[in-house]
């Protein structure tokens, strides 16, 4: 397992990484931040403006940025972005700086949570009520290539910090 200076949050929209990242750094006694406002401090702008503006190519391009700059923090807890871990070389880059755990949820857990959450997200800005299951299903199956590469996977809904904080104190991975 890599340096456990940095501990990487992956998963997708709405499985709640910010909540778990939060709860592992304060048990911790870690820092905590998180990917999306740093790309909203940096670019000046809400996340749905940067996509609405300047496109997704362009937040892509910020996001892989932002990352990179927190990568040389330590002892910080970092929840990314559902897309981080799928676009360029960042998941190479956070098997290589830190810790990743990915909090995994099925489709329906997903979809439960999501609905409604279209304002603060773009990627579903266009995807009807009706059509979100199928969408989420979708793009989870693509996703899931990366997400599965992380050090540690957990279950989302029933996720226990204290033993997360034990697995990652004990450095197995396992
Ligand atoms: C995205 C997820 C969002 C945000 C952006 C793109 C994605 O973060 O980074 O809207 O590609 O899945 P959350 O996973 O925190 O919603």
């Amino acid at each position: 397992m890599p340096e456990k200076n940095l501990i990487y949050i992956i998963g997708f929209m709405g499985s709640g990484k910010s909540t778990a990242g939060k709860r592992l750094a304060s048990a911790l006694g870690w820092s905590f931040i998180d990917l999306d406002r740093k790309i909203e401090e940096f670019a000046g702008k809400t996340i749905p403006l940067i996509f609405s503006q300047d496109g997704e190519d362009h937040f892509r391009k910020i996001e892989s940025d932002v990352l990179k700059s927190s990568g040389q923090l330590v002892k910080t807890v970092i929840s990314t972005g559902g897309g981080t871990p799928c676009h360029g070389d960042n998941m190479d880059f956070m098997l290589n700086t830190g810790v990743t755990v990915y909090l995994k949820m099925t489709p329906a857990q997903l979809a439960g949570r999501l609905l409604g959450s279209s304002g603060e997200r773009p990627l579903l800005r266009n995807v009807p009520d009706e059509r979100l299951p199928a969408f989420i299903e979708e793009k989870l199956a693509y996703r899931e290539k990366w997400y599965c590469r992380a050090n540690l996977t957990v279950d989302g809904i029933s996720l226990n910090i204290d033993l997360l904080k034990s697995i990652i104190n004990s450095g197995s991975g396992n």
